[in-house]
């Protein structure tokens, strides 16, 4: 009997296997079921996959427990102090992080595929003026891949990466261009002499009317909160591009895919409802009584921002963009905004609560990333697509690293069955 292997015993029948462990460079191993149905004929139930490993990765590593995140073996703190967006995105995809040449190299590339078909202006329009931004994203993000769909080989290693390129230079494009459709104002081209982050924050706030300036401020907030969302391993979203991708789906549409994972409020959708929750609550006074809902077993509300399926400990990211949502709040002026002050306040009431401490639920990124946000001026609704737009970078780079794996097959989880037996269909004047 090996030792790297674990010994599963069928009561029922008396049989047992042995199945090899599989070891990581960190986290715990994983038990290689492969073979399980075959052998054993069961199959393994797991729900919100709690024990699940999907696939092997070499991008990102968390430890819930220690509350550690590394992108590439770099933690997260190191990279969001002196690293860069762009920079960190280099690292997701080609695994190292980049010689001097090789990022300007690298920004030169992103900042050429930003412009989008204009074509694509005609889906704006078809969109009536209040549709949700992030119902935008999905639609005209799955139609680019009408037009990179023959010209993209998903086997050619070289198609994926200009599909990657175009998908990380084109988000901050669409964004801009799904909110100015919301507000009604024209969409203003990108300017090739901006950084990536300024670059989004001028096509979003600049009209033809006016000069504008980008905020350096803004524009470091925001590069940094994107360095804290390029990537979070598995999740819901990453989980889905995969899962699109595995069938061999075109890349822009199983990136689609991803932003509709994204989307819901337990996922990316948490930042926006952060704010109207704290809008909800509207003062401090009315704090306890919403806690109060939040541990109720027969109220659905949840307290917004709080808890993590991973982080059981604390959120790295949330301890980085807490103390940079204070400087940018201060810096803006923004630090009296009673929205602010009320966020703090909840913050500290269900840190000190004993129905949070026990269930280790802490502050998550999004708590905070929904007040900067709403400090730089971007509304609500666009919170998620901001998210979007980082995210971008990990869902290209994992659906790179699955497409190029030796012996990849289509994801095919299975079920168990629990409808009606098997019946004899009844002829409709019997019934
Ligand atoms: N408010 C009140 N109670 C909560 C909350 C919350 N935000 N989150 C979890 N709980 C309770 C839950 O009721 C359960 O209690 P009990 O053990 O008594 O039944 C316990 O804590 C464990 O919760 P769970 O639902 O089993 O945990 P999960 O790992 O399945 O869910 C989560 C994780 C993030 C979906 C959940 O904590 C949540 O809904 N949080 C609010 C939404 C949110 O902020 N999501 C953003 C996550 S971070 C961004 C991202 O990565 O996408």
């Amino acid at each position: 009997m090996s030792k790297d292997s674990v010994t599963i015993i069928d009561n029922l029948s008396g049989r047992q296997i042995e199945l090899p462990l599989k070891r990581g460079t960190h986290g715990p191993a994983a038990i290689d079921i492969g073979r399980f149905y075959r052998e054993l004929g069961y199959f393994t139930y797991d729900p919100g996959f709690l024990s699940t490993a999907s696939c092997q990765s070499k991008l990102t590593f968390i430890d819930g427990d220690k509350g550690i995140l590394l992108y590439g073996g770099y933690p997260i703190e190191q990279l969001a102090e002196k690293s860069s967006f762009l920079e960190v995105a280099y690292l997701m995809l080609y695994g190292k992080l980049p010689a001097p040449e090789q990022l300007n190299n690298f920004k030169k590339i992103i900042t050429h595929h930003s412009m989008l078909n204009e074509s694509l202006k005609s889906f704006f329009r078809g969109f009536y003026h209040d549709a949700h931004p992030m119902a935008i994203m999905v639609g005209v993000v799955g139609s680019l891949s009408a037009f990179y769909h023959d010209s993209t080989d998903i086997n050619n290693p070289q198609h994926r990466e200009i599909a990657a390129h175009r998908m990380i230079a084109k988000m901050t494009s669409i964004a801009a261009a799904s909110y100015k459709h919301s507000i009604g104002e024209p969409q203003v081209y990108p300017d090739n002499s901006l950084s990536y982050t300024g670059n989004l924050l001028n096509m979003m706030f600049s009209v033809p009317c006016e000069e504008y300036h980008v905020d350096p401020v803004a524009e470091k907030a925001l590069d940094l909160i994107f360095i804290l969302h390029i990537d979070h391993e598995q999740n819901a979203s990453t989980s889905t591009v995969r899962l699109a991708g595995s069938s061999g789906a075109n890349p822009f549409a199983c990136i689609a895919s991803g932003i509709a994972a994204l989307w819901g409020p337990a996922h990316g959708g948490a930042n926006e409802a952060v704010l109207n929750m704290l809008k909800e609550i509207g003062d401090i006074k009315n704090i306890p009584s919403y806690i109060a809902r939040a541990k109720d077993k027969q109220d659905p509300f949840r307290l917004m921002g709080f808890g993590h399926r991973v982080y059981k400990n604390y959120d790295p990211r949330a301890r980085i963009i807490r103390k940079m949502c204070h400087e940018v709040l201060e810096k803006l002026g923004a630090d009296n905004d009673p929205l602010f002050e009320l966020a703090l306040r909840l913050e500290e009431i269900a840190l000190n609560d004993d129905y949070f401490i026990e269930r280790k639920l802490y502050p998550n990124v999004d708590f905070y990333s929904g007040l900067i946000y709403k400090a730089l001026g971007i509304p609500s609704n666009m919170f998620t697509v901001m998210f979007a737009i980082a995210r971008t970078v990990g869902w290209v780079a994992q659906w790179m690293e699955m497409i190029a794996e030796k012996d990849q097959r289509i994801g095919r989880p299975r079920q168990l069955y629990v409808g009606p037996a098997q019946r004899d269909y009844v002829p409709i004047d019997q019934r």
